[in-house]
């Protein structure tokens, strides 16, 4: 694997900053993609602590666990969705932790990953599973949803205001013959537009390519789950630390924490979340709409 096809860890000072771990302590890392926090989290709960990490996506798992080759005995790599931490800590014999993070959304070796049909800047067959074993796909969406569905995904998942044109673009198309590529999808998208996002910073594909990602992997029920799952697994004073990627993530994630703290479940520490700093953004674009949010179990 290139260089640059490896994940940059997003806030990466900023996240190990408010874990304050030390030598020996039980760590969740819930996405440990290609392994960027993680091993920097190793290097703080080595030689005897434990860090559980865990990704829907066996490929990126595979990379992470030959990149902590070296702390192999404290790193164990779980191939389970986070939404049940409930049965990953207790089956590994863990009851708390003394720290979690959650850094939602795909990585950049998805995103490059062509075959995978994340990135309307690469050609491949409409995918987006994040767990190959997953039933539904892309093109099982794009392709045999009905109108109302679609016009629903890309209206509340994409926040995209063209919703219908879109649908009914792909709509027209898929009548023809099946969209079977995230370059034929782009290519629908862009002329369902038109010049509408000629002003507009953002790639007119970018919501409803976002939109059918979130469907296709569950991603906002399965992060509320996860965050009620794993509060009761901190410590007392245990950090726990969610970057999120979009205002839909960050919501559920602002909401959770303010019940977990009306509930006397711990505290808030960030009260407006933090942003990447701009020299982070300049070497990292992907990093510009990251907010990390901390809480801190009781
Ligand atoms: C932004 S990347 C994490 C990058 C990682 N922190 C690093 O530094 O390399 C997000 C990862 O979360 C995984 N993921 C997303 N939703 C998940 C879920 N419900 N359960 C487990 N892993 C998930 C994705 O497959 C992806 O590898």
């Amino acid at each position: 694997m290139k260089n640059n096809v490896f994940h940059k860890p997003v806030m990466a000072d900023e996240v190990i900053g408010f874990l304050r771990l030390k030598k020996g302590d039980k760590v969740l890392d819930a996405t440990v993609g290609c392994g960027g926090h993680a091993s920097l989290i190793l290097e703080k709960i080595q030689p005897d602590g434990l860090l559980i990490a865990v990704d829907l996506d066996q490929k990126a798992l595979d990379i992470s666990q030959a990149r902590l080759g070296n702390f192999s005995t404290i790193c164990k790599c779980v191939h389970r969705n986070f939404s049940d931490i409930d049965e990953i800590l207790p089956g590994l014999g863990v009851d708390r932790i003394d720290g979690a993070l959650f850094d939602l959304g795909i990585s950049s070796y998805q995103i490059e990953d062509s075959g995978r049909g994340f990135s309307f800047e690469r050609n491949g067959f409409l995918d987006m599973r994040m767990d190959l074993a997953a039933n539904t796909c892309a093109y099982d969406i794009v392709n045999r949803y009905s109108k109302h569905d679609l016009e629903a995904i890309i209206r509340d998942f994409g926040q995209e205001r063209y919703y219908r044109k879109i649908t009914g673009f792909i709509l027209e198309r898929r009548r023809k013959s099946p969209i079977t590529s995230s370059q034929e999808l782009s290519w629908v998208i862009g002329r369902a537009v038109g010049g509408r996002y000629k002003k507009q910073r953002i790639h007119p594909a970018t919501r409803t390519f976002q939109a059918i990602r979130i469907a296709v992997n569950d991603e906002l029920e399965n992060i509320d789950r996860a965050l009620v799952n794993v509060v009761g697994f901190l410590k007392p004073k245990a950090r726990l630390c969610v970057i999120s990627f979009h205002s839909l993530e960050d919501r559920i994630v602002k909401i959770r924490f303010k019940e977990f703290e009306k509930s006397g479940k711990g505290r808030i520490i960030t009260k407006k979340p933090m942003a990447p700093a701009a020299c982070e953004i300049r070497e990292n674009p992907r990093a510009r709409s990251a907010k990390l949010r901390v809480f801190e179990g009781k």
